[in-house]
């Protein structure tokens, strides 16, 4: 059985490409829903409908063991309702993580932290919830900044400092300790961000935390870990297929991907 990774868009290969550096035997599928990427602008309802219809063709169609929503936005807005509805009812035994509570695991090591995300993901305060149910003391600043996500799509890296910049100033000489960057996209930025925000202030960014949380959970898992299949595959599915799709996929998961497209 496979590993699913679904994204809002394509973003999520970032993440998807690191997962895979760090355990590259497995065999994983990617689902980008690039017919209605962004989510992060959409209500709790929409967000939870489109992640159910993922998740449900991952489960399905690609029968996966165990999904990760690499979006913040579906794992602020819609992971809780689909492993309490969706997944109890339909398919009990396998599992759908998020990306958000291992970033909060982050970030509630430190005692002043900044999270950045798309509007959705700041609106909902899951972040703040989740990091404060880890440790009450930690102080969380939370900032959107909606900008970037289709700065990156655009492949307008340069054009994003200055909105980095605007963005990033809250965050600037007020002794925080740590800032996550709580977005798909933002680990194209790391370097940027680390640039501006100085040696003082730790970047944690999903690229790092997320394949390291998941050996960890496998490896608490051996009953998970050893369904799944381990061929070395990854397949990339879209739900639109323009000429940026194909040249942002081959841009971050290399240049030998071949999306295929798929109706959700
Ligand atoms: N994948 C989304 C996230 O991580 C960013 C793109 C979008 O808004 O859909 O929040």
């Amino acid at each position: 059985m496979k590993i699913g990774i679904f994204d809002s868009g394509l973003g999520g290969l970032i993440v998807t490409r690191a997962i895979r550096k760090a355990m590259p035997l497995y065999d994983y599928v990617y689902l980008g829903d690039t017919k209605r990427v962004p989510y992060g602008n959409r209500s709790y309802e929409t967000v939870f409908e489109f992640t159910r219809q993922a998740v449900d063709y991952l489960f399905k169609k690609e029968n996966c063991e165990i999904i990760i929503l690499a979006c913040n936005t579906a794992s602020a807005r819609a992971l809780r309702r689909i492993q309490q509805e969706y997944l109890l009812k339909n398919f009990p035994k396998r599992k759908v993580l998020g990306v958000l509570i291992p970033t909060a695991e982050e970030c509630a090591k430190y005692k002043k932290v900044g999270v950045i995300g798309t509007a959705g993901t700041v609106a909902s305060n899951t972040f703040v919830d989740e990091i404060k149910k880890l440790n009450k003391k930690v102080a969380v600043f939370q900032e959107p900044t909606p900008m970037l996500v289709p700065l990156v799509e655009e492949g307008e890296k340069v054009l994003a400092k200055p909105f980095l910049l605007k963005y990033l100033k809250s965050f600037l000489n007020k002794k925080f300790d740590a800032v996550a960057l709580g977005c798909t996209h933002y680990p194209i930025f790391k370097s940027e961000i680390r640039k501006i925000l100085g040696k003082k202030i730790k970047v944690l960014s999903q690229d790092e935390i997320i394949p390291k949380e998941l050996k960890e959970y496998f490896a608490r898992h051996p009953e998970i870990e050893k369904k799944l299949s381990k061929n070395k595959s990854a397949k990339i599915l879209v739900t639109d297929m323009t000429k940026n799709v194909m040249k942002l996929t081959q841009k971050w998961f290399g240049k030998n991907s071949k999306p295929e497209l798929i109706k959700l």
